[in-house]
């Protein structure tokens, strides 16, 4: 039988919750949070924390062969059933997710499909590090909570902690969504600073801790320019890894003018979301298809392609915001999953996704050196490429000029956080921050 042994018995107010979970508080130093040596079978189980070793039940499972297992972390080594896994056979290498924001209303929803395989599949274990702020973390616990309470056969580690350094550790995919909205008498330039400074700093700890090939989808808005801010902060990890969410603007585009030509959502193909995650956005009735073919072709209506349509996905976010009264975060969560799987499946022939990606070397002769929203293939190994075969015409090109103008001067804005000098901030007075109305 494994028996638990306590290394340190100094290190107090870590909380071993119960049978499948391990929490990083942010009372805990971080030399002396708990970690858990994976088990052997014919050796002790080590717990190198405190706590009292009457909080902690000698393990009931019997350990087999230590080779057989050797992904074993955590908490979850005392009591999974190995003998079942060893019949399965299946489980592929667990992947660390780190979420920021964790405590937060897209994360309440996002981290349940994580856990639950229908992001990275049913034989994919995970381990979830959760980033939350110091006011959230009892929030933070809560989530644990009903993660460990939800007894989800993938989740075989959970984190909470307040330090990027600790979860981004070995980190393989980071979701980057805590970010401060913007709220009454918050100039946009100074939210640019406070969010950038957020980013910067999360940069820096994926450059010093994470995996040197993790993908990093940002969520926080202005999701563009901190991505930007995130990948200059961290040189180390190749810039093409980062990512700015823009796959909700193209959901939101599909049911546009999907309702528009009376067919299901289904039918809307090779939809692009040009730009920044913004009012400025330019989403691309000129290369998506209805059915296969050209959205023009379809509806013939293109007044209202140029006007009500644009308008109306550019401005989503900030409708819902007026009826919700905070921003959307099912159906935000939902896109961070469609972006996640998009990556990590094959694209389907013909077809394209968006995503907010760094511009160095794109065939569209927009301006280097920004993170903009394009047309994107995958193979399904985590990597993407830029799609060559769109058109462009006058009406296209006007629009992109706008939006890569509206991104060249948030960059300007934040070259203290860039390594670019000195920050110079002069906004388009008529473009405006996602959530603004
Ligand atoms: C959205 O598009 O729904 C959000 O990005 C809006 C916001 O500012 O939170």
């Amino acid at each position: 039988m494994a028996v638990t042994q306590f290394k340190n018995p100094t290190c107090s107010k870590t909380q071993l919750y119960s049978s499948q979970l391990s929490f990083l508080s942010k009372t805990v130093p971080r030399r002396h949070h708990c970690t858990f040596a994976p088990l052997h079978r014919t050796q002790h189980a080590r717990i190198s924390c405190s706590v009292a070793p009457n909080q902690v039940q000698v393990p009931a499972a019997q350990f087999q062969d230590p080779k057989s297992k050797p992904d074993c972390y955590g908490v979850f080594c005392l009591t999974y059933d190995l003998k079942a896994e060893e019949e399965t056979k299946s489980w592929k290498k667990l992947i660390n997710i780190a979420v920021s924001g964790a405590a937060g209303m897209i994360s309440n929803h996002l981290l349940f499909k994580l856990a639950s395989g229908e992001v990275f599949g049913p034989n994919q274990p995970i381990a979830l590090k959760l980033l939350g702020s110091e006011r959230s973390i009892q929030a933070l616990e809560g989530v644990a909570m009903e993660l460990e309470d939800s007894l989800f056969p993938l989740l075989r580690e959970v984190i909470i902690s307040i330090d990027p350094y600790e979860v981004f550790q070995d980190a393989e995919w980071a979701l980057l969504i805590g970010a401060k909205p913007r709220g009454p008498g918050i100039e946009r330039a100074a939210l640019l600073d406070i969010n950038g400074q957020i980013f910067a700093e999360q940069g820096q700890a994926l450059n010093a801790v994470a995996s040197r090939n993790v993908k990093v989808i940002v969520v926080g808005n202005p999701c563009n320019t901190n991505a930007l801010i995130c990948l200059k902060n961290a040189p180390n990890i190749p810039a093409k890894n980062f990512h700015a969410l823009t796959r909700l603007d193209e959901n939101r585009a599909k049911c546009q003018l999907a309702l528009k030509a009376g067919v299901f959502y289904d039918k809307v193909s090779n939809m692009t979301i040009w730009g920044n995650h913004s009012t400025t956005q330019v989403p691309d009735f000129l290369n998506a298809r209805i059915d296969g073919l050209p959205v023009k072709e379809v509806i013939k209506d293109h007044k209202w392609l140029e006007e009500e349509f644009t308008e109306k996905v550019q401005k989503r976010g900030g409708v819902l915001i007026q009826k919700w009264g905070r921003s959307s975060a099912a159906s935000t969560s939902v896109s961070i999953v469609d972006a996640i799987r998009s990556l990590i499946t094959p694209t389907p022939k013909g077809d394209w996704f968006s995503t907010g990606v760094y511009t160095s070397g794109n065939p569209y002769g927009i301006a280097e050196d920004i993170v903009f929203s394009m047309p994107c293939r995958s193979k399904g190994d985590g990597d993407y490429e830029l799609v060559k075969d769109v058109i462009f015409d006058d009406y296209l090109r006007q629009k992109l000029a706008k939006t890569e103008a509206e991104l060249l001067a948030e960059k300007k804005c934040v070259a203290h956080l860039t390594g670019e000098g000195i920050a110079v901030c002069e906004l388009p007075g008529d473009t405006m921050l996602p959530g603004e109305m």
